[in-house]
């Protein structure tokens, strides 16, 4: 008898387990998603056969081959480290993720200095820190600029710490600002690595680096950065009011072609979307909720709704993105990364607009991503348009580095009681 309650105690719990994991929460599911980005998220920087600092692109070496160092992925995935730092508590913790960024700096000059000034462009860089040889849509400047951005925020973070940055860091940013004082009007290739031309992308980074070494170079009293990134916003800005389509209502997202693809013709890209998510200044210049952005996400949101037969399959979820209609890689797939970007601008539109339809609208994009995600969390470059599956580099960690800036932006626009 005894022995038969005790069997039936234990049937009660494990049915009551089953049932409590079958309900997760969405906001369950999210938390552990979040989880184990972010140890994806780590376990592609400094990995063993690397320099301390380098992060790889994707553990995949082949088919394709993801495993460099790619000056954009870093710059971004950096930025996430000092999210995570300003979010942590244990001083461990935030002792490990300020080494991240002291390797990070000093695989940046290492790079810099394998590739000449003339060579800052380069996109990507092998593991132990020389630049990839083989042919490459190159140069890609807006590398320069984001790593500008990101290492001056590294520097403002180690001086309120009331430690003394190093002459590395400095060099490293001063270089990185003087490439792109210099050649933010020259054509380059793309975020995507395939159109050399004028993009509203990279002017958006390079005005933001350039505003943020305006203020980093009255800080140091450099007069000479000070003076010419002062010089140089306006003409930058002349530059980005030639990106308004009239016509459309929305933003080119390339000018001045002079080479790479030629079959772009409907200008839309979810670039437009991810200049704003990662080179918007707060001052009001291109917002999210501006007029020219949110018709280029509407527009582009609409254009993918229709292109992609799992979009239909599953119209209870949000919208999976890709990087342009026209896209030719892998088939032309949605992403992770463009799918979350589309979350993260709504989470910010919503904040803008004091409107949480939009909240809603991004959750739902969110379910996307869950929903072709592995079942432990793990996120591939992209989905396979007819079937969902994962394809191409498997754990891209600019994929994880996406997903937590998504739940950050989330976590904002939840505080909010519109
Ligand atoms: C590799 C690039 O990284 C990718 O963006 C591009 O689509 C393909 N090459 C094809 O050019
Ligand atoms: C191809 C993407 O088009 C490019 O943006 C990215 O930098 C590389 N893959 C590495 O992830």
């Amino acid at each position: 008898m005894k022995g038969l309650v005790i069997w039936f105690v234990q049937l009660l719990v494990s049915v009551s387990f089953l049932s409590t994991s079958l309900a997760d929460t969405f906001d369950d599911r999210l938390s552990h998603h979040l989880d184990f980005a972010k140890k994806s998220l780590l376990a592609n920087i400094s990995p063993e056969d690397a320099l301390p600092g380098a992060v790889i692109a994707s553990p995949s070496r082949s088919n394709p081959d993801y495993y460099y160092h790619w000056v954009r992925d870093a710059s971004l995935v950096m930025q996430v480290i000092l999210d995570l730092y300003a979010e942590e508590t244990d001083y461990l913790l935030q002792q490990m993720y300020l080494q991240y960024l002291r390797d990070f700096t000093h695989v940046t000059r290492i790079q810099q200095l394998n590739s000449g000034f003339q060579g800052y462009g380069e996109p990507k860089y092998y593991v132990d820190g020389r630049a990839y040889e083989g042919p490459w849509g190159r140069p890609q400047n807006d590398g320069p600029a984001l790593r500008a951005s990101v290492l001056i925020r590294f520097f403002n973070i180690l001086k309120q710490n009331g430690e003394m940055p190093d002459s590395e860091l400095i060099q490293a940013i001063e270089q990185d600002l003087e490439f792109t004082q210099q050649n933010w009007a020259n054509p380059s290739f793309d975020l995507w690595e395939e159109v050399k031309g004028d993009h509203f992308y990279t002017r958006m980074t390079q005005r933001k680096a350039l505003l943020d070494g305006e203020k980093w170079a009255k800080d140091m009293q450099n007069n000479h950065l000070l003076q010419v990134c002062a010089e140089q916003i306006p003409a930058v800005e002349v530059s980005l009011e030639g990106f308004k389509d009239y016509s459309k209502r929305n933003i080119y997202v390339t000018l001045n072609r002079v080479g790479g693809l030629d079959y772009k013709h409907s200008q839309l890209d979810i670039a437009n979307v991810l200049a704003i998510l990662h080179s918007y200044n707060g001052d009001d210049y291109y917002s999210p909720s501006s007029f020219w952005v949110f018709n280029s996400a509407m527009d582009l949101e609409q254009s993918f709704r229709q292109l992609y037969p799992i979009n239909e399959q599953y119209p209870h979820l949000g919208t999976a993105i890709g990087r342009y209609p026209e896209d030719k890689y892998y088939g032309g797939n949605p992403w992770f990364l463009t799918t979350l970007a589309l979350a993260e601008y709504y989470y910010k539109l919503a904040v803008e607009m004091h409107d949480r339809t939009f909240v809603e609208k991004a959750d739902k994009t969110l379910e996307r991503v869950l929903f072709h995600a592995g079942p432990d969390g793990s996120m591939a470059e992209q989905m396979n348009l007819y079937t969902g599956f994962m394809e191409s580099a498997r754990d891209l960690t600019w994929s994880y580095a996406s997903f937590i800036t998504a739940m950050r932006a989330r976590k904002l626009a939840k505080q909010h009681n519109f």
